[in-house]
């Protein structure tokens, strides 16, 4: 009785918003001049949270070295440049040209726990380049065949889209389909390599791009009267909820309901230019803690319950570099000195926050 009292008591001591202990994601974008180096980061991800995966931006050596030296059991995507996958898509060299990006970047650090390949980010669009959409599936399947052929099968191959994938539709998740144009010609095939290969649809949800004034309790988790879905007759009172119920719906309309979702990228800025209303350390923490418990705390979405995403938190730090608005440089959960900037229960117990 005592150790789970004691438990409850430490629970609670954390307040009602931090999702203790959970395993979950993060990416990290190194596009600062102050971070700490990649080894104490890989350290202290490793030894002192529950943070199980990171998502890179490159596959920088420097930083696969520094997981496999200091942090070889968590999980890392590593990410292939947008100018790099017509090369791949090449019908008569393709092949070989995969392979050597998979023999040159990943084999020589095989002691770093890569699992995910993501070939580009974003192709699909904001900004669309036709040759990289066309080159984008069979750029990812010589990937996943280079892959197999140079020693590393466990490596999965997909791509991060970004939410504009659905097309625009009135919030009601049951009426989501994929943008004419992409569901059957590029989304139902790389559904199929997907399903084939045992990799996951992956996409970047950001309720902070749609929230207004108005919804903000429906974006970052908060009580709410919630949306209502007249057609499954669920309530939302979750905009994140609804935009991955959106992403199943849509994978079910072509056929592919049983392929895997998981979430490349989802935050919430603890600062953004002046005026912006919902935008804190307490709103980036309910939007947080509330998208690790959908994800990775079993709580899964009104069409998925009980469902687990593989799920990155955007991001580690903040980045001081990042071009763009105020809230682009402040998406971070954590301080340079390895602080949280705000409770997320991501710290192992023991630590204080
Ligand atoms: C690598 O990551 C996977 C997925 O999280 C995990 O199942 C596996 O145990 C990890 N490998 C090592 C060596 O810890
Ligand atoms: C949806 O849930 C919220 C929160 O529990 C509640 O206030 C609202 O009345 C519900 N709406 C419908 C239509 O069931």
């Amino acid at each position: 009785m005592l150790p789970l009292l004691l438990l409850l008591v430490a629970a609670a001591s954390h307040g009602g918003a931090a999702a203790q202990g959970f395993p979950i994601g993060v990416n990290y974008g190194a596009n600062a001049d102050n971070l700490p180096s990649p080894s104490a980061v890989a350290t202290f991800l490793a030894t002192q949270t529950t943070i199980n995966r990171v998502k890179l931006f490159d596959a920088n050596p420097t930083f696969l070295d520094a997981f496999a030296a200091n942090a070889p059991s968590i999980s890392i995507a590593v990410s292939i440049p947008n100018s790099a996958l017509p090369s791949f898509a090449d019908q008569s060299t393709g092949l070989d040209a995969a392979r050597g990006w998979v023999r040159d970047n990943l084999v020589p650090h095989s002691g770093a726990n890569v699992t995910l390949l993501l070939a580009g980010n974003e192709i699909l669009g904001p900004v669309v380049v036709p040759d990289l959409v066309v080159a984008l599936l069979p750029a990812m399947r010589r990937l996943a065949q280079a892959l197999s052929l140079e020693g590393l099968p466990n490596v999965r191959v997909t791509t991060p889209h970004y939410l504009g994938i659905l097309a625009p539709s009135d919030g009601i998740p049951s009426n989501a389909r994929f943008r004419p144009g992409f569901d059957n010609k590029v989304l139902a095939p790389m559904l199929k390599f997907h399903r084939d290969t045992g990799s996951p649809l992956m996409v970047n949800a950001y309720p902070y791009f749609s929230y207004n004034a108005q919804n903000l309790n429906y974006a970052i988790f908060r009580p709410n009267a919630g949306v209502y879905d007249p057609n499954t007759k669920l309530n939302y009172t979750s905009m994140f909820d609804a935009q991955m119920d959106a992403i199943y719906t849509a994978m079910k309309k072509l056929g592919y309901g049983d392929v895997e979702i998981a979430v490349g990228e989802a935050g919430w800025p603890t600062q953004a230019d002046a005026g912006q209303v919902g935008v804190g350390p307490e709103e980036a923490k309910d939007f947080n803690a509330g998208m690790i418990r959908v994800c990775s705390g079993g709580k899964g979405t009104p069409l998925m319950p009980g469902k687990s995403f593989e799920t990155y938190i955007f991001s580690l730090f903040d980045e001081n570099q990042k071009p763009g608005p105020i809230a682009e440089r402040n998406f971070g959960i954590f301080n340079t000195d390895f602080t949280p900037k705000y409770d997320l229960g991501l710290l192992r117990q023991g630590s204080v926050s």
